[in-house]
């Protein structure tokens, strides 16, 4: 299988955000990422419910909603509900974790789990049974447009080779800093999924942009 491009409409328009999401659905992206900030795990609010419902009902592609929020269980469902195909939670703000990816599969969602810079990828041993995707942050979350930190490179071989030393059937997906420039290397060192929010709204043509994402020649 070929990886995955995932725009994050963080950085799209969001007054014009219905145009921006027909973008997506004519270029050649897999995902529409969408990104759940509270104000309390992250520095910043970015949008809720009604904007994912929005969003749901002109996206031809999954929504891969990433949760940047405090106790997410008490959301789980509401996340369903409003139209989340893949929804990752961020392993520091979890107390209960297996019980939180199990209930994303219940609901029916491929559950993902995102870990910021400073957490060791070590400490998915024991969990990477239950789920279907590692989200590996490249920058601290909460902002758009920011540089990606190197030692991610390190992350993404140590995971790719406990995936694949288990036989787990489990995705490596990358957030933050994601350009046409490093995306080779992060697919050559294990990447399957590649986040793009700055590169792909703030370049001249976002369909050839994704395109470019997507084939890496
Ligand atoms: C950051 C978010 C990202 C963000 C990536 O906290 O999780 O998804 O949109 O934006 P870029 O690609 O601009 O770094
Ligand atoms: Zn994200």
């Amino acid at each position: 299988m070929g990886h995955l491009v995932s725009p994050s409409i963080l950085e799209a328009d969001f007054g014009n955000l219905a145009r921006d999401i027909l973008l997506i659905n004519k270029s050649i992206a897999d995902w529409i990422h969408c990104d759940i900030m509270d104000g309390v795990f992250v520095p910043n609010i970015s949008f809720g419910f009604p904007v994912i419902e929005h969003v749901k009902k002109i996206a031809k592609k999954p929504l891969d909603v990433h949760l940047m929020i405090m106790d997410p269980d008490r959301y789980l469902t509401r996340f369903r509900e409003a139209g989340a195909d893949i929804l990752t939670v961020q392993y520091e703000a979890c107390v209960h974790l297996q019980r939180t990816v199990t209930e994303i599969r219940k609901l029916g969602m491929k559950a993902g789990i995102a870990i910021n810079p400073h957490t060791p990828v070590m400490l998915l041993k024991n969990i990477l049974q239950y789920i279907d995707m590692v989200l590996i942050m490249t920058v601290n979350p909460g902002f758009g447009g920011q540089s990606f930190i190197m030692e991610s490179y390190n992350k993404i071989a140590e995971l790719r080779k406990m995936i694949d030393e288990g036989g787990y059937n489990v995705l490596i997906e990358v957030d933050g800093g994601i350009d046409t420039k490093n995306a080779r290397k992060l697919i050559e060192t294990g990447v399957n999924v590649l986040v793009a929010g700055n590169t792909v709204f703030n370049s001249k043509d976002p369909v050839e942009t994704i395109r470019r994402l997507k084939r890496l020649k």
